[in-house]
């Protein structure tokens, strides 16, 4: 199993309907030695719906995290208790999520506007599990938008135990901006995170947002002990492969190979009556700017939803990469 401090260095951001089981396991193949995040569970969900489906990951996935939403410590302090029998490496609080659904439930970013409720939840956590616990934030939500704000929830929350924060670096609006712009417009600010590393040399920093190039990578990992990749790895999982090859100095495979790697994984769950759509949604990437990636994402989307799909289907799609042809 990959060595769990070392794999702060690189990891993959948790991203509902996205960083799925299927989605890690696939990621997992590209980075041995990444942290892997996975979507956010409510911890009221934890506690009453489907743990196996909800919770339930594949071996190979570690080392993984489980991100949690909610704000009441007592729930909380249950799901890690639950979510530790499940086997995961980490639990991560949710304190960036911006959507209404979120803000009505008095979770995600709007705790940014909470440091003490923060706090107890992190302390209540921790008192439940032996787990690390993190926490995953913003620099800040609406009219808090000054460093002195940020650095004082930072430290409130270290107050109560936390060791290290991915710091999703850009501020959200609440009222306004959707979950998506909120990813976008408000400007990147790493040079917080940075200062943030600097004067709180004990915490480990994560930084997360805007990261595409394993060179902007080096150069934040000069500053900061981990940098979060969202999606881009999402997006071109190649790359996710590229950052960890050069992050841990590990041999490039190409993307065939990486894929077929994918396949004992891919059987075993078309037997268990998983359809083929649900893996092959995070496969669809994977060519992105290479000859014949339009006609590889093309088989994959058309072809994977079909009744009796089968692995014969990425077969064709591979196939397509090898005519070649058009970019994308
Ligand atoms: C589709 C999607 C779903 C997301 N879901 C979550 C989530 O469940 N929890 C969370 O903390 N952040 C979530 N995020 C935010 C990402 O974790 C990350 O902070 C953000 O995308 C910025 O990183 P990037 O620029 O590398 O993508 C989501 C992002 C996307 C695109």
């Amino acid at each position: 199993m990959t060595d769990y401090p070392n794999s702060i260095r690189l990891s993959v951001a948790p991203m509902m309907d996205w960083t799925d089981s299927h989605c890690r396991v696939f990621h997992r193949i590209l980075a041995p030695q990444a942290r892997l995040y996975t979507e956010m569970v409510h911890a009221r969900a934890v506690i009453q719906g489907d743990r196996p489906r909800l919770l339930g990951f594949d071996a190979s996935e570690h080392p993984v995290a489980l991100q949690l939403g909610g704000s009441d410590p007592a729930h909380l302090a249950e799901a890690c208790r639950i979510a530790e029998g499940f086997g995961y490496d980490e639990i991560n609080l949710n304190v960036g999520c911006p959507s209404d659904r979120v803000q009505a439930g008095r979770f995600g970013a709007c705790l940014m506007k909470e440091p003490a409720l923060v706090a107890e939840c992190v302390a209540a956590m921790r008192g439940a599990t032996r787990l690390p616990v993190t926490v995953k934030c913003r620099l800040g939500v609406d009219e808090h938008e000054d460093y002195g704000y940020f650095r004082a929830f930072i430290d409130a929350v270290a107050a109560a135990g936390c060791r290290e924060f991915i710091v999703h670096a850009r501020k959200a609006w609440l009222n306004g901006l959707s979950p998506k712009e909120n990813r976008e417009i408000p400007p990147l600010r790493y040079d917080w995170a940075y200062r943030l590393k600097a004067e709180r040399p004990d915490l480990r920093i994560v930084l997360n947002g805007g990261l595409t190039e394993t060179a902007q990578c080096d150069e934040a990992l000069r500053h900061v002990d981990g940098v979060m990749i969202g999606r881009a790895a999402y997006h071109e999982p190649y790359r996710l492969h590229q950052m960890q090859c050069a992050l841990f100095g590990t041999p490039e495979a190409d993307r065939e190979s990486l894929l077929r790697r994918m396949e004992p994984y891919v059987r075993a769950q078309l037997q268990r009556g998983v359809a083929l759509k649900h893996i092959s949604k995070c496969l669809l990437g994977l060519y992105h700017g290479q000859p014949g990636g339009r006609l590889f994402r093309q088989v994959l989307s058309q072809e994977a939803p079909l009744p009796g799909a089968d692995w014969s289907v990425i077969e064709k799609a591979l196939a397509a990469t090898r005519i070649g042809g058009d970019r994308m």
